[in-house]
């Protein structure tokens, strides 16, 4: 007979874009330790995140201690023309020659996930994918991560995330980073 898992200690809920801001401190946090930026991130990012929050289809999802600390973070809107990242990922399309087919038109783009360190490697991160994309807007998903492998890397391909993009080099990174995505909604576990 096989034990029963045990239930999450952790909470896994929506937050709106005024939560978010109440948190932004506690989840930028997160955010730099996970990616292992420097602290002074933490300064840069707080605008864009915070001009995030105001755009089409912005939904955002948290992982909460049973002391409601904040342990992971996950959100994403709508990807349109004009946005920086959409147009970087445009450039590269056309310039790999690949086909851009329909991949940039109604999407969900998964801006940023991230759990922190003490937390990592116990489903967590699957749970806020999975919870974000539930409710997601549009009819695929597109991302950007660093070349693995890597812990993402891994989450990302379970759930069935494909290449669009490899080793392309966003303006102002030397990192290659894959673009990867897949249609919507995902298929429950
Ligand atoms: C990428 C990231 C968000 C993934 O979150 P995570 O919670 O660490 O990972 P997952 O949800 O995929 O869980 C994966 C592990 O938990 C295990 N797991 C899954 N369900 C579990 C459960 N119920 N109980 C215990 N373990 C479980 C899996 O076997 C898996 O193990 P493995 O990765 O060693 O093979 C996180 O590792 C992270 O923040 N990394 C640094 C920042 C980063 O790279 N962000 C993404 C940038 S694009």
């Amino acid at each position: 007979m096989t034990a029963a898992p045990s239930p999450r200690r952790e909470r896994i809920a929506e937050l709106t874009a005024d939560q978010l801001r109440a948190r932004l401190p506690e989840a930028l946090q997160i955010y730099v330790t996970a990616m292992g930026y420097p602290p002074s991130t933490v300064q840069q990012r707080a605008p864009m995140w915070s001009a995030h929050m105001l755009r089409a289809g912005w939904r955002c999802v948290g992982a909460f201690t049973d002391q409601d600390e904040l342990i992971g973070i996950g959100y994403g809107y709508l990807g349109a023309p004009g946005q920086w990242w959409h147009e970087q990922v445009r450039r590269g399309l056309l310039s790999s020659g690949a086909e851009i087919g329909d991949w940039l038109d109604d999407y969900f783009e998964l801006t940023e996930l991230h759990v922190h360190p003490s937390g990592q490697g116990a489903g967590l991160g699957e749970e806020i994918l999975r919870r974000l994309l539930a409710g997601a807007p549009g009819t695929k998903v597109l991302l950007s991560t660093p070349e693995g492998p890597t812990r993402a890397w891994r989450l990302y391909r379970r759930v069935g995330f494909t290449d669009v993009l490899r080793n392309y080099r966003f303006a102002g990174d030397p990192r290659p980073f894959a673009v990867l995505g897949r249609p919507l909604p995902l298929e429950p576990r």
